[in-house]
Parts: C-alpha cells; sequence; structure tokens
C-alpha cells in the first residue's frame, strides 16, 4: 500500500490511499486475462476517488460536530456599566457559556469623544458587531447602525418610551437604552454633621459658604490638601455636563433650544461660568481643570473633598425612579450621601447622560449581535424590576444617618431632578463640533484665556456657522424628557 497525496489549487493536501486488487473483488467480478490490466486501473481510479470521498466527508462531519466559535465584537464604554457589576460571572461570560458565542472586548479611550472617534473609525472599516453608544451620539453614529425595533420589540414594551426616543433617528431606534445616568452631587455626611449642616446644599451659595467653612475646618486641623468642591473641569464631555448644568439653573438655557436657536450668549450663561471659574483655587484645586470623572471620584473617596459631582443612574424601566450611584467600592461609601445638583435662579438641573446598546450595520454576525443585545438588555430589565419591588436594596447613600431632616432629602433624591438634555437631537451629526466648540469656550474662561462674555460671542458665531441656525433667547424648561 502506498499512500500519495493530492493538491488543490495548493491549498490543501489529501492523502490518496492506493490499494492493489484485493481477491474478494475478482472473485466476485472476475475478468479475462485480457482485460484484467484495465479492470485494474479502474479499480484502483475508483477506490482512489472513493478515499477521497471519504475523506471529504469526514471533514464535514468534523465541522459539524465542532464548529469554529464564533467571535462578536462587544465595545463597552466601560467602567460604570451593568455588566460590570461584581456579581460573580460577568454578563459577557454568562452569554457566551449559554450561547458558545465568544466575545471580543476592545481596549477604550477614557473620554467620551476619544470614544466617539474610536467607535466612528472602527465603524467606517466595517469592524465591530455591538456598540454601546452614548445617548449623544444616536445623531453622529446611526447611519451606519440597524433598527433594532423589531428585533428587540418584547424588550422595549419595558423601557420608558421617552428615554427610547433619545435613541430615535428618522423613525429608526438605532439603539436599545442600556444606562440611565444623571448628574448629581456627592457629599461627606459626616462632616456635613460635624460643621452643623442639617441638609446637603440646595443652591450653588449655599453649597459655596459649607465648601469654605468645611474646607478651612479640615485644614486647620492638618489636612492641607483639603479641597471642599470638586468637579470634572477637563476639557471633554464630561465638563460640557458641568457647565451645562450651572447654566440651565440660572436660567442660561440649553446652548442651542428645541426651537433650533443658539441661545449661549446670555447674561445667565456668561453668570454662571464666572461662578465656576471663581471656584478655582477657592474652593476647588487648580488641577480641577485637567480632571475626568475618574479623577474627582479618587480625590473624594481618599477623603480629600466635601463635595463632588457624579452620575447617579435610574432604571431604563422607569427614570423617575432613582436607583443607585457608580458601583464602585468606596471607603467613603458609609459617610457618602446624594442630592441633586445644587440650583440657582431656576432650579436645580442634572444633565441627562447614559447609554445604549446598537449592532453596526456591517456586522457579520449579525443574529449573534442581536442576540447579545437582547440577553444585556433583558438582565438589566430584570435587574431593575427587582430593584422597584424591592429585592435589591437602593444604594442612595446614607443621608438619614445625618439628621432626620435628611430624610426628606432622601426622598427628594428619589424623585427625578430637574434634567437637562444635550442639544443632541436638534444638531444631529453637528453635536460633535458644537460640543468641542462649547468645551473649547468654558475651558478657556475657567483657565483664564478668555473673558466669559467674549467667549460667549465667540461661541456664538462658530455655531451659527457649524449648525446654521439662527440666535435666540434661551427657552422656559431643559429639554424634553
Ligand atoms: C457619562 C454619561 C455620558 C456622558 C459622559 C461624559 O458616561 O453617561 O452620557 O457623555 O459621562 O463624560
Amino acid at each position: 500500500m502506498r499512500t500519495d497525496s493530492l493538491h488543490f489549487g495548493g491549498f490543501s493536501r489529501l492523502p490518496i490511499v492506493e490499494v492493489r486488487s484485493a481477491p474478494w473483488f475478482t472473485n466476485v467480478f472476475p475478468v479475462s486475462p485480457t482485460n484484467s490490466r484495465r479492470w485494474k486501473q479502474v479499480l484502483r481510479s475508483a477506490v482512489g476517488l472513493l478515499g477521497v470521498l471519504v475523506f471529504l466527508l469526514l471533514q464535514c462531519g468534523c465541522h459539524t460536530s465542532n464548529p469554529k466559535p464564533i467571535t462578536v465584537t462587544y465595545l463597552r464604554l466601560g467602567w460604570s456599566q451593568p455588566d460590570d457589576l461584581p456579581s460573580g460571572e460577568s454578563l459577557p461570560q454568562q452569554f457566551t457559556r449559554e450561547t458558545g458565542v465568544q466575545l471580543s472586548d476592545l481596549p477604550l479611550p477614557e473620554a467620551t469623544l476619544d470614544q466617539l472617534l474610536l467607535s466612528r473609525k472602527l465603524l467606517q472599516e466595517h469592524k465591530g458587531d455591538v456598540f454601546n453608544i452614548d445617548v449623544i451620539w444616536p445623531g453622529i453614529l446611526g447611519e451606519d447602525l440597524i433598527d433594532l425595533r423589531h428585533d428587540l420589540a418584547g424588550e422595549i414594551t419595558s423601557i420608558e418610551p421617552q428615554v427610547l426616543a433619545r435613541y430615535e433617528l428618522d423613525g429608526k431606534l438605532v439603539a436599545v437604552p442600556y444606562t440611565v445616568q444623571i448628574g448629581f452631587l456627592e457629599y461627606r455626611s459626616d462632616l456635613l454633621r460635624e460643621y452643623g449642616y442639617r441638609h446637603p446644599p440646595t443652591s450653588w451659595d449655599e453649597l459655596e459658604r459649607m465648601a469654605v467653612r468645611i474646607q478651612t475646618g479640615e485644614r486647620a486641623k492638618g489636612k492641607k490638601d483639603f479641597w471642599g468642591y470638586v468637579w470634572q473641569g477637563a476639557a471633554t464631555e464630561a465638563l460640557a455636563c458641568n457647565a451645562l448644568e450651572w447654566q440651565a439653573a440660572e436660567g442660561g438655557g440649553r446652548i442651542i433650544e428645541s426651537n433650533r436657536t443658539i441661545s449661549v450668549n446670555n447674561p445667565a450663561a456668561i453668570r454662571s461660568w464666572q461662578r465656576a471659574k471663581r471656584w478655582i483655587g477657592w474652593i476647588s484645586p487648580p488641577s480641577v481643570l485637567d480632571y475626568q470623572e475618574i479623577d474627582s471620584i479618587n480625590i473624594f473617596d481618599k477623603g480629600g473633598a466635601a463635595f463632588n459631582r457624579v452620575w447617579g443612574a435610574a432604571p431604563i424601566t422607569h427614570v423617575g425612579l432613582f436607583r443607585q450611584l457608580h458601583s464602585r467600592s468606596s471607603l467613603m461609601q458609609s459617610k457618602t450621601g446624594y442630592a441633586n445638583i445644587p440650583g440657582g435662579s431656576m432650579g436645580s438641573a442634572g444633565t441627562l447622560g447614559g447609554s445604549a446598546l446598537a449592532v453596526s450595520k456591517y456586522s457579520f454576525h449579525r443574529k449573534e449581535a442581536i442576540d447579545l443585545v437582547r440577553f444585556l438588555i433583558r438582565a438589566q430589565i430584570r435587574s431593575n424590576n427587582e430593584a422597584s419591588t424591592g429585592v435589591t436594596q437602593p444604594e442612595i447613600g446614607n443621608l438619614s444617618s445625618v439628621s432626620d431632616e435628611n430624610h426628606k432629602a432622601e426622598q427628594s433624591v428619589r424623585k427625578t431632578p430637574h434634567l437637562v438634555i444635550r442639544p443632541s437631537s436638534e444638531t444631529g451629526a453637528h453635536y460633535e463640533q458644537v460640543t468641542r466648540a462649547y468645551i473649547d469656550a468654558v475651558h478657556s474662561v475657567l483657565t483664564g484665556d478668555e473673558e466669559a462674555s467674549e467667549a460667549a460671542a465667540d461661541l456664538e458665531r462658530k455655531l451659527v456657522q457649524i449648525a446654521g441656525f439662527k440666535t435666540g433667547p434661551p427657552q422656559k424648561g431643559t429639554g424634553t424628557l
């Protein structure tokens, strides 16, 4: 017996088994001596062919019984996603165990605008399957995402319609809400008590008074680096959220209003930026100009500040029910309280943040990608429902430990705060340029590079060019939700 191999276009080598004629064959099919050689050749070819066929069949059989696992690329927005919750097996792991579909995570930059650049690049290069998108991106990325309304019809009915609407683009549901975040104030309840305060600050004036007093007291005790208030002042989207809260609370509008007028150049917005500039070096460290969320959290968690601006979370099923804050383990947890962002003359405003899950139009594994989105959304709805039926305790700091007064404050935190919505639906694909211009203007005021009134006038000119809208006064209200 001799083995040889066949070449198919240089790609694969299949072994051929050469078989000499077996005696049982000649007995069953007797041949004459004149044609026996030809018969043998025919026989050899037939057996060879049979060998190839058997080999091919075996190969096919192997493929069906042990298919190469499908890998879906999932671009997650990182540190505050629900699938991060330390509940033993993570949701992505659970999905792989149940479906056999492997997930590959891509490393993501920290800042929202850098995450946007990466997401857009991947979509343009037709890479990636499932994308976790920020609430302000649907108008920017929506064209490259599939409509999920039909595939997730069952899940969508449980989700708050007004949040769902944030992810609609020309009637298409480009992503399904996964997290809802709202700007909140985090504070040291132990220090508030120590310095004689019965409730967290409700206005910026009050926050300033409390911050100065606590900061002075703590420094006198030897904590030289202690600061009253930390927040996010780096030139990133987080600053856009902080600044929008300052100006909306003073009646300074939403930069661009829902009637598509550019309102940012107004005295209330200008005053609110000037106020924030005064904080730097007084109740906030100069380095606040470089802080993103994680930086101010680190300072607060190390016991270095009395107040911090953070993101709180609400369930996707019921935004009115404020539920929990960052899923972070902090030494400060037992000394931390949460309240609405302090207000100005028009009340308090917390920016609406959050993210949703979307599937690329170019995904090679569309079915598996949709399955993953459905799996994660279902888990989120389940956990939201459990929380609202009291199975999981809400994690609302310990306001009540400050004093009885704070019991009231806890109740108010549970109510939906006054939400302010960034003008992403009004500006659609232009939102990125709009927000970059806004961030630069506010940052230049904070650094002292520009006067607030000058920065507002320049910004207005830029926004007219970018968005092509007219200018107008701020409208009442802070957006639609
Ligand atoms: C949070 C919010 C998001 C916002 C970002 C800014 O992740 O959910 O909407 O754009 O913070 O840093």
